[in-house]
């Protein structure tokens, strides 16, 4: 049976609510996710803290630059210990390659068409020939480039592993257990992430916002099962 993993996004501005965060999920959720609202924050001490409480850490910091700045923060990153990075792949396959070749690194996450898009959004912002198409060229390059996973919407998701087989590995955002009429356009439930085959989902709001996150992070594993 496939296993779909949760990662809680630690999308908050204090060092002091995030290891509140923490502290919620303890015995339910090991893998959280660091972005750019609490590094800006607090930087390489969140990471710290999430190692201090036994996590493990997905830095989505989506560098997106030539390749010898991102290969430098990808080689800062693998010095905090971090398991996986963010890239945009719209960087180009030899932004990916730069980081690929580092001796030692975290896994490379290929973000391909973020999940706050739209048909409508995507077209404004230049790219032509749709989100599934979009999609599909974005990860052929990242992987063909060396990259260990590719972060899409769960509805891009079999599509993908359909193409390059089952031991890809994909990372979904835009995990909504209920609708909340937010920026997130692509949005499914977590059994649906699973059923199409998501290897993680990361879910932010529906657990930080929650009245009560530990219950929201036992129904979405409920959900995953
Ligand atoms: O609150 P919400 O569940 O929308 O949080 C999703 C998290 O995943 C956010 O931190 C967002 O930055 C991140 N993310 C995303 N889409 C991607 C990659 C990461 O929403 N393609």
């Amino acid at each position: 049976m496939h296993k779909t993993e949760l990662i809680a996004a630690l999308d908050t501005d204090t060092l002091k609510s995030a290891e509140n965060l923490l502290k919620k999920l303890e015995g339910r959720v090991k893998f959280f996710k660091i972005g750019s609202v609490l590094f800006t924050a607090e930087g390489p001490a969140a990471v710290d803290l999430v190692h201090k409480h036994g996590g493990k850490v997905f830095l989505d910091l989506k560098f997106h630059d030539i390749p010898n700045t991102v290969k430098g923060a990808v080689r800062n990153a693998a010095a905090m210990g971090v398991y996986s990075v963010s890239l945009h792949l719209s960087g180009g396959a030899e932004m990916v390659k730069a980081c690929a070749e580092l001796e030692k690194r975290p896994k490379l996450w290929g973000i391909t068409v973020l999940t706050s898009f739209d048909e409508y959004g995507l077209f404004r912002a230049g790219y032509r020939c749709g989100i599934a198409k979009t999609v599909r060229n974005l990860a052929a390059l990242g992987l063909a480039a060396g990259a260990d996973g590719v972060v899409c919407s769960p509805l891009e998701a079999a599509a993908l592993k359909k193409e390059h087989g089952p031991g890809l590995k994909l990372i979904t955002p835009g995990i909504r257990p209920q609708s909340r009429g937010d920026d997130q356009k692509r949005a499914v439930t977590p059994a649906a992430a699973r059923e199409a085959g998501s290897d993680f989902i990361v879910v932010g709001r529906p657990i930080i916002a929650a009245e009560d996150p530990a219950e929201a992070a036992a129904a979405i594993l409920e959900d995953l099962k």
